[in-house]
């Protein structure tokens, strides 16, 4: 071999990643071509399949990117779930392509990044509605998947009411959504985020409401707000310009480029609520772009917008506290339920099987109470750093302790109901509930114009 052969042949893998539209088959190229030249960081994987049969493909980095470290958070991105809203697919190929020269440059920010998390990449939730897709700003051909479903109102959502609920649950859900509902049950992700076009501006749940009390002011307000503002602005002021609330055509401005869900305008079956109340993993739902499918000349420009906010959305998988809840004797147990003073998470956060919790808290002193089966309600205060800064949660373990009174007897080895329905709707209920389908009847055209912009 030539020197110069040698040369370019050691260079190929590390130049840039091409700025255009890749289509799917050249996606699942790249990233397979990513995962052999770099089996030490990379893994793919596919969740499942759309409706034609395309595999929803995800790319793993990571120190230990096969499989989950104990103290390593899960982090995901998923871009396109609205096939024409593209721009998600360039960024997040960009991404990958970053992180891995990054690592390979030894530059100091990829080997933390890399060193500390876990990242799983979702380039295209939506690959048919790619491709059935025009290359418009605006209009909403190739949004839905082959089955003509909008998929970001296809999840399952706690706030629909019993009934609704139950209506929903036995409906068919879109294999897609299906997939990603699985892929939350496999792995315990932290933090995520969905890359959707169409308006600039970082909105955060909930998207949905039932009138409880959660509503303030035509907000639908989550117990971990501050933290879900604090994650929205992280991405709009480390962005270039979102946090200067851009207008895209008639959007009405966003105060520092964010926006509560419900408050934008609500929406049921979305996925950002599903993460977060039915996984305890915090989304947010970034709209990128004015235009859904922007010209192929602009993509440097939007990818360098872009660039340093997805790189430091990252990186606050690191806020907070994590660690493992041990039984009397030692054993890390699943289901232990931790939480958090003030914040009653509809479905309380658990720990996973290797008895890890993660919880993303703002610096400050929190009351934590962790609850198990058997064994005394054990109660401390934590004071929390912030993390982020030092690729690494507060680390704290619960030691519990067995209750004396039940030593000896059988006890139950998980506590039994998961989601408490009740923390929103005994505020709300069913007749807020009318009241609230009322209003929004008689702006159904509004919400259906609005329902299709991002
Ligand atoms: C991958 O990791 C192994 C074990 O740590 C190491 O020996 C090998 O050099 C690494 N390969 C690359 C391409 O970095
Ligand atoms: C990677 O993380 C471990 C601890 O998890 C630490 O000891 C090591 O120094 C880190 N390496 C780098 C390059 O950050
Ligand atoms: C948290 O607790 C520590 C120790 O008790 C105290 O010094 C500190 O002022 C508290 N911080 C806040 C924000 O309350
Ligand atoms: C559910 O939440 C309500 C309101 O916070 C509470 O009164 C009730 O005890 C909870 N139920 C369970 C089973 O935890
Ligand atoms: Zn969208």
């Amino acid at each position: 071999m030539s020197p110069l052969i040698l040369f370019l042949s050691f260079l190929t893998p590390i130049t840039a990643l091409e700025f255009r539209y890749h289509d799917n088959s050249e996606i699942k190229d790249y990233l397979t071509q990513i995962s052999t030249s770099n089996p030490n960081i990379t893994y793919l994987y596919s969740i499942g399949q759309s409706v034609t049969g395309q595999e929803l493909w995800v790319l793993a980095l990571g120190l230990s990117p096969r499989r989950h470290t104990v103290g390593i958070p899960e982090f995901k991105y998923v871009a396109n779930m609205h096939g024409n809203e593209v721009l998600g697919r360039v960024l997040l190929l960009q991404l990958i392509d970053d992180l891995v020269r990054g690592y390979r440059n030894n530059e100091k920010w990829a080997l933390y990044l890399l060193n500390s998390t876990r990242i799983h990449i979702l380039p295209t939730m939506n690959p048919d509605g790619f491709d059935s897709s025009d290359t418009d700003c605006l209009f909403s051909q190739g949004r839905f998947n082959h089955n003509g479903i909008d998929l970001n109102r296809n999840f399952p959502d706690a706030f629909a009411g019993l009934r609704r609920r139950q209506q929903l649950d036995e409906e068919k859900r879109e294999p897609e959504v299906k997939a990603v509902i699985d892929w939350l049950r496999t792995e315990s992700f932290v933090l995520s985020a969905n890359l959707h076009g169409g308006a600039v501006v970082a909105s955060y749940p909930y998207d949905n409401s039932n009138g409880g009390s959660e509503l303030v002011n035509g907000a639908s307000v989550s117990p971990d707000d501050d933290v879900f503002i604090h994650l929205a602005k992280i991405y709009s002021y480390k962005h270039a310009s979102m946090h200067q609330g851009e207008r895209c055509r008639d959007s009405r401005p966003f105060l520092d480029g964010i926006t509560n869900g419900y408050q934008w305008y609500p929406l049921e079956g979305g996925m950002q609520d599903y993460n977060y109340v039915w996984a305890q993993c915090l989304e947010l739902t970034l709209e990128v772009s004015c235009c859904k499918y922007p010209p192929v000349k602009e993509l440097p420009a939007l990818w360098t917008d872009n660039r340093e906010a997805l790189l430091a959305f990252i990186q606050q998988v690191h806020l907070g506290v994590k660690g493992r809840v041990f039984d009397s004797s030692g054993v890390p147990v699943h289901n232990a339920v931790v939480e958090v003073r003030g914040r009653n998470n509809m479905c309380p956060f658990r720990t996973n099987q290797h008895g890890e919790y993660y919880r993303l808290l703002l610096p400050g002193n929190y009351s934590f109470t962790v609850t198990y089966p058997g064994h005394e309600v054990l109660t401390e205060t934590l004071t929390v750093p912030y993390g982020p800064d030092y690729y690494s949660a507060l680390k704290h373990d619960f030691q519990l302790r067995q209750l004396a009174m039940t030593t000896g007897r059988t006890l139950p080895t998980s506590p039994s109901p998961t989601c408490n329905y009740t923390r929103i709707v005994e505020a709300g209920g069913d007749v807020n509930r009318l009241a609230w389908t009322e209003l929004t009847a008689g702006l159904g055209l509004v919400m259906v114009l609005r329902s299709l912009s991002d």
